[in-house]
């Protein structure tokens, strides 16, 4: 059998446990290698020593950055995931710590500081109320240490809703024997939108496709860089190269990269 594997760890779901109705998001919006790469490429250039993935998911990132020797907590706010993780550390052999929790009160789930703080692969646009987003990136401003990095990796909406296409269109799919078609859809104010995940299997033939839908709050470039701004984070001067990188090729997903200003910043 030839399921799309997750990166690294290589875990493998099986249709027939629906296993993969957990995990959909991961395996759509989950970072490839190169992704990885890109990522791994960014913290090569700051000095990272403790890290947190707010949304770990499957914990391929979390996982990958405890590879490298970063002291790292994987959160999600599902315990099944979180268990997961865990488990997935101790066959990688990497040790990191996990926190079950939900990002909005970050502040009470994570009582510590660090370096790096990671909001990847669209899970800051899963808070759907805007005063929600705000008061969490507030959080994440706090527990960052002075000169700490925030990345964020969101589905690329503006382009999304640039391109003009109709409320409900299909952006991506893939075969494999897991057959997963992603659709958008969203409201006139585009502020209510909904990712769907039609899943089906050459296995069962003539069964209709699951249907997963996952509401999301689409999240502007210039909403998200002035939200930043006004919390007191800075952005990355080189963050375009970054972003380029991101955006380049058919992936939908754009990257931001802020800090939090050193006591020693004269930017
Ligand atoms: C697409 S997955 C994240 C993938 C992962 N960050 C990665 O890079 O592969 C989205 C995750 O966000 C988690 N999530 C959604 N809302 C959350 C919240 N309010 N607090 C914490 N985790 C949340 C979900 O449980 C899910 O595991």
């Amino acid at each position: 059998m030839t399921w799309k594997s997750f990166y690294k760890t290589g875990e493998k779901l099986d249709y027939h446990s629906f296993e993969w109705r957990n995990h959909i998001d991961d395996m759509v919006f989950g970072p490839d290698s190169r992704e990885s790469e890109q990522l791994k490429e960014l913290l090569t250039r700051y000095p990272v020593q403790t890290a947190l993935d707010v949304a770990c998911g499957n914990g391929d990132t979390a996982i990958f950055l405890a590879a490298m020797g970063k002291n790292v907590t994987a959160m999600d706010q599902d315990i099944s995931r979180i268990k997961r993780v865990h488990l997935k550390s101790i066959l990688a052999g990497v040790q990191l710590e996990t926190a079950c929790g939900d990002m909005r009160d970050l502040s009470s789930v994570y009582r510590h500081k660090c370096n790096l703080i990671m909001c990847l692969q669209n899970s800051l646009s899963r808070l759907i109320d805007e005063a929600d987003i705000w008061g969490t990136l507030a959080q994440m401003y706090l527990a960052l240490e002075p000169g700490g990095l925030l990345v964020i990796q969101m589905f690329d909406y503006d382009r999304l809703f640039q391109e003009k296409r109709p409320s409900f269109s299909e952006i991506c799919g893939y075969n494999s024997e897991l057959g997963v078609k992603t659709f958008f859809e969203y409201e006139r104010n585009k502020s209510n939108a909904k990712f769907i995940f039609e899943v089906s299997s050459q296995y069962s033939a003539g069964r209709k496709a699951d249907r997963i839908v996952f509401p999301v709050r689409p999240i502007f470039q210039k909403e998200l860089d002035m939200w930043l701004a006004e919390l007191g984070f800075r952005k990355l001067d080189n963050c375009e190269e970054v972003k380029g990188s991101y955006i380049s090729g058919e992936t939908w997903q754009t990257v931001t990269a802020a800090f939090r200003p050193g006591v020693t910043d004269n930017h």
